[in-house]
Parts: C-alpha cells; structure tokens; sequence
C-alpha cells in the first residue's frame, strides 16, 4: 500500500495510520486505501487505509460518530464510497450489494444477527444455500438434510461454542449463542474475513467472554476478525492491533502489546493529536 495521505503521521512511535506492516510480508486478506465516504455535507471517512491479515484480529474503534459502522457498511456491501479501493488478497474487488461483498468472502456479523428465530441452528447456518442432493433424487431438489445437519455440527465445533442440539430453534438461544451460530455461518460460508460490528454491546459479560474466545478461535483458524467495538479492555485484550479512527480518519495503528488501554483512549479521543484537551 501506498504511504498514507490523509492522515498525517503524528510522531508517536509504532502508530503511524495505514501502516503495511505485517511481520511476515505476506499480502493482506482485506485491504482498502483511501476510502471517503460522505453524507450530503458530513465527511464520514476521509481517506481511509487499513489492511487486515490472516489469522489478525483487528480491533477498530473510535468515539460516536468517527465512521467506523461507515466503513463496515462499504465493506459488507451496503454503501458505495465515494472513493477508495477495496482489495481482497491483494486484487482489487467491487460489489454492488451484500450478497457480492459475501460472494468475495467478507461476511458481517451484525448485532441483531439477522438469523431467522424459527428455524433450527442448522437450518440457519444454511440458510440461502441449502444443499440438494446428489444422485437421482437430486432431479427432484430435495435437501441432503442429513449431511446439512452433519456439516453444521462441523462449523459450530470450530466455534468452540456449545450450542446443545444443532436442531433447537436459534430464537431459543443465548446471545453468545447465537453469535456463535453467526460466526459459524461465516466460517461455513468459506468467508475469507469476518467482520463483527459491536457484536458483543447487548451481551452480559459471560457471554462477551464467550464471543471474545470465539473470535481468537476463528483468527487461530487463519481467518481475520474486524472487530468494532466500545468496550475496550476487550478490544485490548483480543486484538492484535488496533486501528482508531477520528473524525473519519484512521490517525493511529496501535499494537496492545506496545501501549496501554489510556494510550488507546487519548488517540480515541483526539487527546494524542493535540486536538482536545
Ligand atoms: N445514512 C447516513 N446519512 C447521513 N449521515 C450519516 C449516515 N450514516 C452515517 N452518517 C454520519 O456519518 C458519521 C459516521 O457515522 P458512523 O455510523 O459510521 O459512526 P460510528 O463510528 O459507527 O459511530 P457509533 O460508535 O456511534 O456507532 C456520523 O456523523 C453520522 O451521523
Ligand atoms: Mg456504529
């Protein structure tokens, strides 16, 4: 990626915005450069870069109102910026719709899940793509419900969540739980990234633990985590880096193992930038 040109580098060591660094060299899963995005008059996101690699969680935060569901939204599919590219293992990539951000591989984990609270777990893992069978019945498009049920075991182990029986209702599970199914429906999906706009804001604090262990299973299993969330110890706790964006501008990448959770919170609120006070 190119240096970044819209947020300028504040001399704090190891947070200049839009930083490439990976470790290992390798391609990002999800990269995006320059994005703007505005409202009529309200500048959402001025020039945005960020790159997310696999097996990262990323942490993206900032205060009310800094962009941060805005950029979710163009990379999930649900906006057009204004500007910017959007690159997927280092391709770049365009999609009209969140059907063609899923069809790339990026899957959102929203707060309210959008799964369908009559329907057992399994079906809501396959929700959209269920199974035909193969063979001569296949001509007639009945459902494998057999290996469904034995695939959607599968996705939700890798969650590491115990979900009790893949045939209950999803309306009759926990928040965890359902976060869980959620993700698992990501990870069944192939996604090649998840992102996770505050999925844990409604969930008591048993649960946000649980969503958090989920997340790092998913990262340990190669595939990113985009995580935007408030609560911040968490977010530290979790992420291997954490990008904080200011008034639409990513103006620091900060690594939990370098800073403290107040160095985060003095970027957040624009205190590190000598903005305010
Ligand atoms: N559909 C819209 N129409 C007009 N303005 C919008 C729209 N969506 C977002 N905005 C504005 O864009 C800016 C960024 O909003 P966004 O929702 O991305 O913030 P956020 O970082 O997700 O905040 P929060 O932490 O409160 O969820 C805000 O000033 C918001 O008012
Ligand atoms: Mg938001």
């Amino acid at each position: 990626m190119t240096s970044d040109q819209s947020a300028p580098d504040h001399g704090h060591p190891g947070t200049r915005a839009g930083i490439t660094e990976s470790g290992d060299g390798k391609v990002p899963v999800i990269s995006v450069e320059g994005i703007s995005k505005h409202f009529g008059s309200v500048q959402a996101l001025r020039g945005v870069d960020l790159e997310v690699h696999a097996g990262e969680v990323v942490g993206l935060v900032g205060d009310n109102g800094a962009g941060k569901s805005t950029l979710v939204n163009i990379l999930s599919g649900g906006l057009q910026p204004n500007s910017g590219v959007i690159r997927i293992d280092g391709k770049q990539v365009s999609f009209t719709s969140s059907l063609g951000a899923r069809r790339m591989g990026i899957e959102t984990v929203y707060q309210d899940l959008a799964l369908a609270p009559d329907l057992s777990v399994w079906a809501n893992i396959f929700l959209g793509r269920e199974e035909v069978v193969k063979g001569p019945l296949r001509a007639f498009g009945w459902l494998d419900r057999r290996s469904m049920i034995a695939s959607a075991q599968t996705d939700l182990e890798r969650t590491r969540i115990r979900i009790g029986s893949v045939g209950s209702a999803a309306g009759r599970l926990s928040g965890g739980q359902r976060q869980a199914i959620a993700v698992g429906r990501a990870v069944a999906w192939g996604s090649r990234v998840i992102l996770m706009d505050e999925p844990t804001a409604a969930l008591g604090v048993e649960q946000q633990e649980r969503v958090g262990e989920l997340v790092a299973n998913v990262a340990s299993q190669g595939v990113p985590v985009l995580l935007i969330s408030h609560n911040l110890p968490q977010v530290y706790r979790l992420c291997h880096r954490v990008a904080v964006l200011f008034q639409g501008q990513v103006v620091a990448n900060l690594r939990p193992r370098d800073c403290t959770v107040e160095d985060i919170v003095s970027w957040i609120t624009g205190a590190a930038l000598g903005t305010k006070p």
